[in-house]
């Protein structure tokens, strides 16, 4: 093992929702570097883990009628649970409710508070929950981030002097000493560091779901603050290392980190929030609030960075569905469970198992490899990408069941066939004479072999850089050549001829096909981890995990396979899967409505929701309608208050628009049929009438949960039912 070290994080994954596959895209990531970094002999460690605390938080487990920790104990191991089910080789997994993380983040605060770089002041200004960030908008405005109405708070708060670390962040960030990719990001940033920067309240008095401000700050204020939620989550990359604690053997060994990868809307957080607290825990900035801000040289912020300050923060895109970001708030995601559900039964049935299936864990692997495949090879880092499942399947189709597997078996089969099952003995250097056709496979098989390190070489670098979508391509090249050599060579006929440069030739083809496979297979190791194994074992070279550990992979050697070795048991890597696959993933991710739920109500052209696309299926025969209703029947249907927050079109979509309703214990998104009508700016901060109890569905891939109530007349413009503004958000009709 060499003396590098490499520490790689991801952003920790808030608990007001699920994971879907947008998460699971940066913990992949995350994944496939932490073991290339370990094939390579560097001590890596991988973070992962939940950021549990704030606002959002403490509103969703009310509105689901749970203490906030139960509520996030629930969520934060459905991401647990689901890492564990990918393979994915995270070394810890942090909670911010954990009372390690919550010392260490109280000690950070201290800190910076005897160093004076946290002071007590009012403040008043526009709140933007759902990014846990006040923003510069006028009051009513929405939030210029994610569109979201904006809330006024006025709150006695504590401030981190950020304004002081403008110059040092952005030396550092020009020099390159903090490291920030793409450059799109590096230049978003700068230009907001060079638009001047305030000081960040960094604690908030207006609820208690966070980790309590420590003393000795916190008798000096005079309500009780937690302490804001960024400065909480952000601390976890060092928290997690023991940080503040007494073992701090981690944070020694691993600290500063060489990679926080993150999604590109918290690449502020990282890039300007972070390394600032980090610079301001330079002892040699004390910091008197009655002076203007110490000014250090830059050398002393550089040589404090060195140990300090994360090296690279670097964004990745967004995956979209149906072209907007995936979230949990538009309802558009993709669940990865449904992914590994789908695919987990094409599992091939390992050698020698006795069931039919292989087993679960063995199927849920297989499924991640083809999840990791597809976004790897399918977006190119750095930008948003689609997703959609019939990309994922043909990709799958292409690249891994023609593609790879069916080298793999093609190859492995003709070895088993004809010598036997042990590797041939090749004589790639023997003359070729004047058989057009010998010299042309000889030719291809020699190039395959010269290429052998310098294909290595090349591709090593792009991985380095993230393109890890060139990257794949480029292995899929080599499987081509390999697949191209097969088919111009033609072994099968070779077989059948008794002329001894004919057996020679075959030798020497399927030996370098198994080169070729062999490089392949460990070239694409990190990011299919489970399938190469299985590949590496049929090419009888043992455990691929330990080829990986002992530096073997590193750079392969042409020589490191020996002419006369066995193959291992042999079978198929990747099936094909069928297109029907598609289909039933996407009714996987549709809800169904229990049986006993009544038949939803068809919306009258009155009611302001939009028809489903695939209309509800309706009795045969129609139920006579009761000249009058129960009062019973009527506390049945749920009416709200509800204030629009978010109001959109839906691109190809004329008549849909999507909305954002703000429930005050929770924000529900609705799709309404109203977009003839009204604009999107029409709708903006108004006061309506929703009803919240009917059964969600899906439009356009999106989900619609709730419906506006409106008046018209057959066809007509639908009024808008309102109610006063003094009518609290959240309040029920009765
Ligand atoms: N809790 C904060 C991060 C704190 S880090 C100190 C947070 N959490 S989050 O749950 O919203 O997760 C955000 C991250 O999840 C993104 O930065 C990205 O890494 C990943 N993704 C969430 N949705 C995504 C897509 N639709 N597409 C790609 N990545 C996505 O922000």
């Amino acid at each position: 093992m060499s003396d590098r070290t490499f520490y790689v994080t991801t952003p920790i994954y808030y608990v007001n929702a699920r994971p879907h596959i947008g998460h699971a895209y940066t913990t992949i990531v995350a994944d496939v570097l932490a073991r290339r970094h370990r094939l390579l002999g560097e001590k890596t460690y991988f973070l992962t883990g939940t950021d549990e605390h704030g606002q959002k938080i403490e509103r969703s487990a009310a509105a689901a009628g749970v203490h906030p920790q139960a509520f996030a104990d629930q969520v934060s191991g459905s991401f647990q649970d689901l890492w564990r089910r990918m393979g994915i080789t995270h070394d810890a997994f942090i909670r911010t409710t954990s009372s390690r993380h919550k010392l260490a983040v109280q000690h950070l605060f201290a800190t910076l508070y005897e160093r004076g770089f946290i002071e007590l002041r009012t403040y008043t200004g526009q709140y933007c929950v759902s990014d846990e960030a006040f923003v510069e908008v006028a009051p009513g405005e929405p939030c210029p981030e994610c569109g979201r109405i904006t809330e006024t708070l006025s709150e006695e708060n504590f401030f981190f002097k950020l304004s002081a670390f403008q110059r040092p962040l952005i030396d550092l960030i020009e020099s390159g000493q903090l490291s920030v990719t793409p450059e799109t990001r590096r230049n978003e940033v700068l230009s907001f560091l060079k638009g001047g920067l305030k000081d960040l309240s960094i604690s908030r008095s207006s609820f208690t779901w966070g980790i309590p401000v420590p003393e000795p700050a916190a008798s000096a204020a005079s309500q009780k603050h937690v302490i804001y939620v960024w400065m909480d989550a952000l601390a976890n990359y060092i928290t997690a290392l023991g940080y503040g604690s007494s073992d701090d053997t981690l944070f020694r060994t691993f600290w500063p980190a060489d990679l926080h990868l993150v999604g590109k809307e918290i690449i502020r957080f990282h890039c300007i929030y972070w390394p600032a607290f980090l610079l301001a825990l330079n002892p040699r900035l004390q910091h008197n609030s009655s002076e203007t801000p110490p000014v250090l040289p830059a050398e002393e912020h550089s040589a404090w960075a060195r140990t300090w300050l994360p090296q690279a923060v670097t964004a990745h895109g967004w995956l979209l569905f149906e072209e907007s970001k995936m979230s949990k708030s538009r309802g558009n995601i993709v669940r990865t469970e449904t992914i590994l559900d789908a695919f987990g039964p094409l599992c091939p049935q390992p050698e020698g198992a006795a069931d039919a299936a292989a087993a679960p864990p063995q199927r849920d692997l297989f499924a991640a490899d083809i999840l990791r495949y597809f976004l790897l090879r399918e977006i190119p880092f750095g930008q948003d990408g689609g997703f959609s499942f019939d990309a994922l399947i043909t990709r799958y189709n292409a690249d891994l069941a023609n593609g790879y597997g069916n080298l793999v078996s093609r190859t492995l089969n003709m070895v088993a066939q004809y010598f036997g099952g042990s590797i041939p003995e090749p004589s790639l250097d023997s003359p070729a004479g004047d058989d057009p056709a010998r010299s042309e496979r000889r030719a291809m098989a020699a190039a395959i072999r010269d290429d052998f390190h310098t294909l290595q070489e090349r591709l090593h670098p792009l991985f380095d850089r993230y393109a890890f979508s060139d990257y794949l391509l480029e292995v899929m090249r080599l499987i081509s050549r390999v697949d191209n050599l097969l088919s111009t060579a033609a072994p099968w006929k070779l077989a059948k001829s008794s002329q001894p440069e004919d057996q020679r030739d075959l030798a020497t083809i399927l030996f370098v096909s198994v080169q070729g496979i062999r490089l392949a297979t460990a070239l694409l190791y990190p990011v299919l981890p489970f399938a190469t194994a299985r590949a590496w074992a049929q090419l009888g070279l043992g455990s691929l995990e330990e080829a990986a550990a002992s530096g073997e992979l590193k750079l392969l050697q042409w020589a490191d396979l020996k002419p006369g070795a066995s193959l291992g048991p042999l079978g198929a890597i990747f099936p094909r899967a069928d297109k029907g696959l598609a289909q039933k993933m996407t009714d996987m991710e549709t809800p169904v409505a229990p049986a006993s739920t009544p038949a939803e109500p068809v919306p009258a052209p009155v009611a302001a929701s939009a028809a489903p696309e695939q209309p509800a299926a309706q009795p045969t025969a129609q139920p006579t309608t009761p000249s009058s209703i129960s009062i019973d029947d009527f506390a049945k249907i749920e009416l709200r208050v509800a204030q629009i927050a978010v109001a959109e079109r839906i691109p190809k979509a004329d008549k849909l628009l999507r909305l954002e309703v703000d429930l005050g214990t929770e924000r529900r998104q609705i799709l309404s049929g109203i977009a003839e009508w009204y604009t999107p700016e029409d709708l903006l901060g108004r006061r309506i009438i929703v009803i919240t109890n009917l059964a969600p569905r899906k439009m356009r891939g999106l989900e619609s949960h709730g419906m506006l109530l409106a008046a018209s007349q057959d066809g007509g413009k639908p009024h808008l039912a309102t109610v006063p503004d003094e009518a609290p958000i959240g309040s029920r009709l009765k």
